[in-house]
């Protein structure tokens, strides 16, 4: 696995996409644990585009999301559906742009410099699992690429990690416990 990211010299959205969708499919392509890859997507993003937050919230109880790994400022820890941008990606099981965050009613403000924001929803069986939620500290920052881009992004989390059975992680207990007497 390439532990190093290869990104090109220029900074041309889509060509910075096009270059990490792939290596982002061969590190998570590596692991059944989604908590590494949620974890190792945000540190490629934040990489990639230095946005000021960026991560997941996972729903691990119903109808709350609940933070979970991201790379940024301190953040909100639950955050219950239909409230501030996430929530209401949650709820309504579709990508939500935000140009301007305070035209945003309810925008839940974790960080004072967030001015722009995107949420993309993981939806399984149709369930939400979990939202990945990016913040810019610059007004209007997000547009179509971005949305096209991470939404194929958390596809390829929803194939590695929902969509196929577990094997890795699967712990299968023995039928007693070990004698040690
Ligand atoms: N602004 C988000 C809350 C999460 S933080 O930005 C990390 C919202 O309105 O849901």
């Amino acid at each position: 696995m390439a532990e190093i990211l290869s990104l090109p010299t220029g900074n041309d959205k889509e060509e910075i996409y096009q270059a990490i969708v792939p290596q982002i499919k061969a590190v998570i392509g590596g692991t059944d644990d989604l908590i590494a890859n949620l974890a190792n997507v945000s540190a490629i993003l934040k990489q990639a585009f230095d946005f000021h937050w960026v991560g997941f919230y996972r729903v691990t109880t119903p109808k709350t999301l609940t933070l979970g790994p991201f790379q940024g400022p301190l953040a909100c820890i639950a955050i219950p559906f239909g409230k501030g941008v996430c929530g209401k990606a949650a709820s309504e099981q579709k990508t939500i742009l935000v140009p301007d965050v305070d035209q945003f009613e309810g925008h839940i403000a974790c960080s004072s410099l967030s001015k722009s924001e995107i949420v993309v929803p993981l939806v399984h069986n149709g369930e939400t699992k979990l939202v990945l939620d990016v913040d810019s500290d610059k007004v209007d920052d997000f547009n179509t690429i971005d949305q096209k881009y991470l939404e194929q992004i958390v596809q390829l989390i929803q194939l590695q990690n929902f969509s196929r059975p577990t094997t890795s992680q699967e712990f299968v207990p023995s039928q007693s416990a070990p004698d040690v007497t």
